[in-house]
């Protein structure tokens, strides 16, 4: 088991709440079986080794396991783990203090490493490579810098886009790895996990309802049982029926595709104001009040996937499968 899981700076409130819902080991974990076949080899390698685990990157979107893969390495690897964000880490001291104060083996994990900025990126490019840090000395003509010592650690970073890392950044992790939005399947097998710690009765059907509406996202999942268990409990006899769920998650306007309502006033909007598209980023941003990066890192990517949404050179553009589901007609938006 890790020996401590240090949290500060962290925005994840997963990682405090129902801490028994996160799995502990590889083989508890429920999907992205190419990411877990992957670590565990290296996990493997570098026990028999007894040497600290290369640098790890995981990119993918919000929810999908990234901090809880890096507690589990944590586990298996039975050493301490740092979380922090990248937001957090203003200063170039800030990191050079962070990494001066693991212990061999340590795991530093960030997440949004992404959103660093150049100054502190470029204290962990010697301290990814070569264990070691560069510290300034004195000021104007007497400055010097010295080179400090780190222990070997693993760094392990996690961004929702790849592309938006430097590349010096980027070229630093040993190993990489893209998070999968989840099966229906597996987030069934996840929901009948989390209802069993959480000690909530749910049969099948009611699992699948659950992971059906949330988006190929465990933390979602988890979040819409803890929702359909609170509505069971007041209306029903506590119990999880298809039924139930099905009543309880329309109730929140999650509907049957997983789709919350900013995802359909996003495609509304595309159909009322431009006609289904193409409409570009920024214009969709400005015209919905929803950050440009969120809409392209939490929204778009599941509607792109499941086909509601397409991207053009000109723009975004509505495909007919969400005007389908959306009630709506191309000649009636036009109107
Ligand atoms: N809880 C959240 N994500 C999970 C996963 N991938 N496997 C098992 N339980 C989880």
């Amino acid at each position: 088991m890790a020996k401590r899981i240090i949290t500060t700076d962290t925005t994840e409130e997963d990682i405090r709440l129902d801490p028994g819902l996160r799995p502990q080991l590889l083989q508890e974990y429920i999907g992205q079986e190419k990411a877990k076949d992957t670590l565990r080899i290296f996990i493997d390698a570098a026990k028999q080794r007894q040497d600290a685990l290369d640098h790890v990157l995981f990119y993918g979107p919000p929810g999908l396991g990234k901090t809880t893969l890096a507690c589990i390495i944590a586990n298996e690897m039975d050493v301490n783990i740092k979380i922090t964000s990248g937001p957090a880490i203003e200063k170039p001291g800030e990191m050079a203090a962070i990494l001066n104060n693991l212990q061999e083996g340590d795991i530093l994990f960030i997440d949004e490493i992404h959103r660093l900025n150049r100054q502190v990126e470029e204290v962990l490019y010697p301290a990814m490579e070569d264990f070691a840090i560069d510290i300034m000395i004195g000021k104007g003509a007497a400055a010097r810098s010295i080179r400090l010592d780190l222990p070997r650690f693993t760094l392990i970073g996690a961004t929702t886009r790849a592309g938006m890392l430097s590349a010096p950044l980027r070229d630093r992790f040993g190993v990489v790895n893209h998070l999968e939005y989840y099966s229906e399947k597996e987030l069934q097998t996840i929901v009948l996990r989390s209802a069993k710690v959480l000690d909530v009765e749910i049969d099948n059907r009611g699992a699948l309802e659950i992971a059906r509406r949330s988006r190929g996202t465990p933390r979602l999942a988890n979040r819409m049982l803890k929702r359909v268990r609170d509505y069971a409990q007041v209306r029903y006899d506590g119990r999880i029926s298809a039924a139930v769920a099905a009543e309880a998650l329309d109730l929140l306007e999650v509907d049957r595709f997983g789709l919350d309502h900013i995802d359909r006033a996003i495609l509304e909007l595309m159909i009322d104001k431009f006609g289904g598209g193409p409409v570009g980023l920024d214009t969709l941003s400005a015209a919905i009040g929803e950050d440009s990066g969120t809409i392209e890192d939490v929204y778009e990517p599941y509607l792109l996937k499941n086909g509601f949404l397409n991207r053009t050179p000109k723009g975004r553009v509505v495909t007919d499968h969400a005007y389908e589901h959306l009630g709506r007609s191309r000649v009636d938006a036009k109107k």
